[in-house]
């Protein structure tokens, strides 16, 4: 008798196990062409998986924003829109010092130092934006929000925002107006989910432990107020149109 047979059926068998190891049934939903797509052209920038940076040089060093919870941070129909025409949200890059100079009064971005973001086509940028959807870290966060609908006066708005909370000093409330080492807000009210701006000003090391953004200790009615106030800028338009 040939014992080579058996042992051959034992090696397969063992490789049948071992590929079940590395492949577990739940993660299917990472095998989409949409998480493909975002493993091969963006994971090099962005992590898909987690956690946040947790010390400061690995926050300077983050060469984009965390997508582990981009389903509850984004709409998707900004993402669609904006991967096929990225235009700048943080003037100043990831890391605001790597990308200033001195200027005449006060310092300025040096634009030769930052380069454009990669654009997808439609299709691609669909598949992209619908396998962002499904990262949902920090769904308990989100969960302890409620937005109620209402408004603000442009006037009492800006009052909040620069002059008693002091917003103003890193972002933009205009494409000329305002800070630069935090993202621009004006096209904020398209792009993020009003939970996640509510929870961000709440607490904004509960999303990123090493961000430079100061804990003010809002208190609810005024994240209320800002809430409204920058989904009133809405430089970013409506993007009920795309798909
Ligand atoms: C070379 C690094 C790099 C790669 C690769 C990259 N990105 Fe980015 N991405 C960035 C940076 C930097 C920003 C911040 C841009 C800004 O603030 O203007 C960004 C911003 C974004 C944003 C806006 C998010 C926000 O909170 O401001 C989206 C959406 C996005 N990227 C999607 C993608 C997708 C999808 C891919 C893969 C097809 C990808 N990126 C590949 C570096 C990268
Ligand atoms: C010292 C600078 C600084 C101040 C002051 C500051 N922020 Fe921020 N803010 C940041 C940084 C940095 C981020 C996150 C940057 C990133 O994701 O790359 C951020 C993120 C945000 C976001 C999420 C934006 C996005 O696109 O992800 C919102 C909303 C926000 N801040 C609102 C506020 C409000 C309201 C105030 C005033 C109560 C405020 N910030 C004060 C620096 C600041």
């Amino acid at each position: 008798m040939d014992i080579r047979m058996p042992i051959r059926a034992v090696l397969l068998a063992l490789a049948g196990l071992l590929s079940i190891a590395i492949h577990p049934a739940d993660s299917r939903a990472a095998d989409s062409p949409g998480m493909d797509l975002l493993k091969n052209r963006c994971a090099s920038c962005h992590s898909l998986t987690g956690p946040a940076p947790a010390s400061i040089h690995a926050l300077w060093a983050r060469k984009g924003p965390d997508f582990f919870y981009a389903g509850n941070k984004y709409q998707r129909s900004w993402i669609v829109s904006w991967l096929q025409h990225p235009v700048r949200i943080r003037p100043a890059g990831m890391f605001y010092a790597d990308h200033l100079k001195p200027g005449p009064k006060r310092d300025m971005v040096d634009e030769s130092t930052l380069r454009p973001h990669v654009a997808l086509s439609k299709a691609d940028a669909i598949l992209a934006a619908d396998a962002l959807m499904t990262l949902k870290g920090h769904n308990d966060l989100i969960k302890m929000e409620h937005v109620a609908p209402g408004s603000i006066s442009k006037s009492m708005g800006e009052m909040v925002f620069d002059k008693f909370l002091g917003c103003l000093a890193c972002h933009r409330t205009d494409p000329d107006y305002g800070g630069l080492s935090g993202p621009e807000l004006y096209t904020a009210g398209s792009r993020l989910r009003p939970e996640f701006i509510a929870s961000y000003i709440r607490n904004p090391q509960a999303w990123d432990p090493k961000i430079w953004m100061p804990d003010k200790h809002v208190n609810d009615a005024r994240i209320q107020q800002l809430v409204h106030y920058i989904e009133s800028l809405n430089l970013g338009g409506s993007h009920a149109s795309s798909p």
